[in-house]
């Protein structure tokens, strides 16, 4: 591995813990102006210091985020169909080029496994990988769920597979209660897990400590965090399984607290 992509993968994972906590902010890319990001910069930028980085759009970094910020910016770069459309009808959307030109310490892309265009994102893979590995720049694969397929471990295994195989450096998945330990075991790279929609806040908490527990590599958790009633203590909880191993009792009481401490500073 060259300098480059060392030094990249060393800004995405906590040298100490090894672990990484990215904060997705890239719904808009199909879904638009969702709950909780109709103001981007309004929502993002409280929770800059307390994730490793922000997976993001380019268009979202380069119009709500202050280049000043000093947090990795990991840039999803696929895109094509809307909320309304085949969402398994991606394609790379954005340069390595531009990539490089925004200083990202990782692309990413969805491929969508069991669904209508299940080669051509494959393929994109492949393709971004080619490029990526030329510039020493770390690819995170999305494996997305096919409509028709259960989130279990034997799909979201097979996807998170296919995903290295084809050379993905990361891959983002969902968790599943059983069995997912088999999907680490089955994915020679590190996987982090998405969210998935919003839950109560201790369910969120414990959906992380699980995946961790059972081997993953850390969060790239969007709805949990920012569409949470209190964003900043949330993502603070979530830092504290994935950093700390805090248990989600001792991560929820860190969340009461930190909501307090931030009333009480206001007050003052
Ligand atoms: C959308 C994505 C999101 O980044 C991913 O789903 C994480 O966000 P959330 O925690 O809200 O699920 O890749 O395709």
């Amino acid at each position: 591995m060259d300098w480059g992509m060392k030094n990249r993968l060393a800004r995405i994972f906590n040298p100490k813990s090894g672990k990484t906590v990215m904060l997705a902010v890239d719904h808009g890319y199909f879904q638009g102006p969702t709950t909780g990001l109709k103001k981007p910069r309004e929502t993002i930028m409280p929770l800059l210091p307390y994730c490793d980085s922000l997976f993001v759009t380019r268009g979202i970094l380069r119009n709500c985020i202050s280049p000043s910020a000093n947090t990795p910016v990991f840039l999803r770069v696929s895109g094509g169909p809307s909320v309304l459309g085949e969402l398994s009808n991606e394609d790379l959307t954005t340069s390595m080029k531009e990539a490089l030109r925004l200083n990202a310490v990782g692309v990413g892309l969805s491929i969508f496994v069991g669904e209508k265009n299940e080669d051509r994102t494959i393929s994109n893979l492949g393709r971004l990988v080619n490029e990526a590995e030329e510039y020493g720049m770390p690819v995170l694969a999305i494996t997305a769920v096919g409509k028709e397929m259960a989130r279990d471990a034997r799909y979201l295994g097979l996807a998170s597979r296919i995903a290295a195989e084809i050379g993905a450096h990361m891959v983002k998945t969902y968790y599943c209660e059983e069995d997912f330990e088999k999907v680490i075991e089955g994915c020679p790279v590190p996987i982090v897990i998405a969210g998935g929609k919003k839950i109560p806040e201790k369910d969120a908490l414990q959906m992380a400590f699980n995946a961790i527990s059972k081997g993953a590599a850390g969060v790239d958790m969007g709805r949990n965090i920012f569409q949470s009633e209190n964003p900043v203590a949330m993502i603070q909880a979530i830092r504290a399984v994935v950093h700390e191993n805090y248990n989600v009792d001792e991560a929820f009481e860190f969340n009461k607290l930190k909501e307090k401490k931030m009333v009480s500073s206001v007050v003052e």
